[in-house]
């Protein structure tokens, strides 16, 4: 195994794989004031913190780190999206790295983990992870997580999974994971699909062939990209007026994913301005607020005659991200179906 990586210690010992971990903060990263406290605060550690409370971790890759950011993540952005997805299209192409790790918060895990899935281009696993717990917790879940998640990026295994979320001993694809528990640390599951696979203890075990799969589809570009195309979401509900799908219509956004009550359905009066909005050039993508199932096209709604988008599987937090990055090409709604279809 060539070495070129920042960090000449990476080079000792060449039978391990060489795992890149770029921490971005989160609970991973959090501390409380003491350990009977419930609140805590994300965020507060160093990636050398994270890497140093668990020494394990030399016993089964050459590890080093990089703090890209040091945030909770429900204030992830689009900025932050295109900084991590450069900095890790950087990282991948370093001569001799195996895999990467990033650590993140839990709260948008789905959705970055989505982001770069769609936007970085390589057959390396690039696996995130986090916690539920503060690091000063009792029974902190970070440590093994974050040992887990370096057992999968320096596996085989693992390679042609693309980008891979690795959590409570599961590994999930960053297309089908969602955070589906608020508070516990079993929190992320792949709601219509199921995991791709296991880590127990650093084991490896992909059960859901990825090779030749939707995970390694060609990416989308960011070269050159500086910003997003705005995106919202409106969350759907019985007796639903039309008054926020007017104000988004008026925004400036170029897309609304609207997060239907069960198949994408809404309101008729919310249906008339979903038609106003598409009318001046927005797109619109029906999703679901279920939270398992799939967006039919054409099955309730006639999204042929109405020039929407059907989601399918996505959930409307991918949904908007898939949108964002499809209208980087095209803003063309049954050119962004095609996006919807074959990712
Ligand atoms: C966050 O998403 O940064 C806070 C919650 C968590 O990481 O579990």
């Amino acid at each position: 195994m060539s070495c070129a990586l920042p960090s000449t210690a990476l080079c000792a010992e060449p039978l391990k794989p060489n795992v890149f971990i770029a921490a971005t903060g989160g609970t991973i990263a959090g501390t409380q004031a003491n350990v009977e406290q419930h609140g805590y605060t994300a965020g507060q550690l160093g990636v050398q913190s994270l890497i140093a409370a668990v020494p394990q971790l030399n016993d089964i890759a050459t590890v080093t780190g990089e703090q890209i950011m040091n945030i909770p993540s429900q204030d992830m952005n689009d900025a932050a999206w295109l900084k991590l997805a450069r900095r890790l299209e950087e990282l991948e192409r370093l001569p001799g790295m195996d895999g990467i790790v990033v650590t993140h918060g839990t709260d948008t895990m789905e959705e970055t983990s989505f982001f770069v899935a769609l936007t970085v281009d390589t057959p390396k696993p690039i696996v995130f992870t986090g916690a539920m717990r503060p690091a000063t917790a009792i029974s902190a879940d970070g440590p093994m997580n974050l040992y887990n998640a370096v057992a999968v990026a320096g596996s085989v295994a693992a390679r042609s999974c693309g980008v891979i979320v690795a959590f409570n001993d599961q590994i999930h694809s960053a297309r089908y994971v969602y955070k589906t528990n608020t508070t516990r640390s079993d929190a992320f599951q792949s709601v219509d699909r199921g995991p791709i696979g296991t880590v127990d203890t650093g084991h490896v075990d992909i059960f859901n062939a990825c090779a030749g799969s939707a995970l390694l589809k060609p990416k989308v570009s960011i070269d050159n990209i500086h910003e997003l195309p705005k995106v919202e979401i409106i969350y759907a509900y019985a007796g639903m007026g039309r008054d926020l799908i007017d104000a988004v219509a008026q925004s400036g956004a170029k897309g609304l994913v609207v997060a239907g009550v069960g198949d994408g359905n809404i309101t008729s009066e919310a249906l008339a301005g979903l038609r106003d909005a598409r009318a001046r050039g927005m797109v619109v993508v029906r999703s679901t607020r279920v939270a398992s199932g799939f967006t039919i096209r054409n099955a309730e709604v006639n999204d042929d005659a109405e020039g929407f988008v059907a989601s399918l599987e996505f959930k409307p937090s991918k949904a908007r991200i898939l949108l964002q990055v499809a209208l980087l090409k095209t803003s063309s709604p049954s050119e962004i179906q095609q996006y919807f279809n074959s990712w």
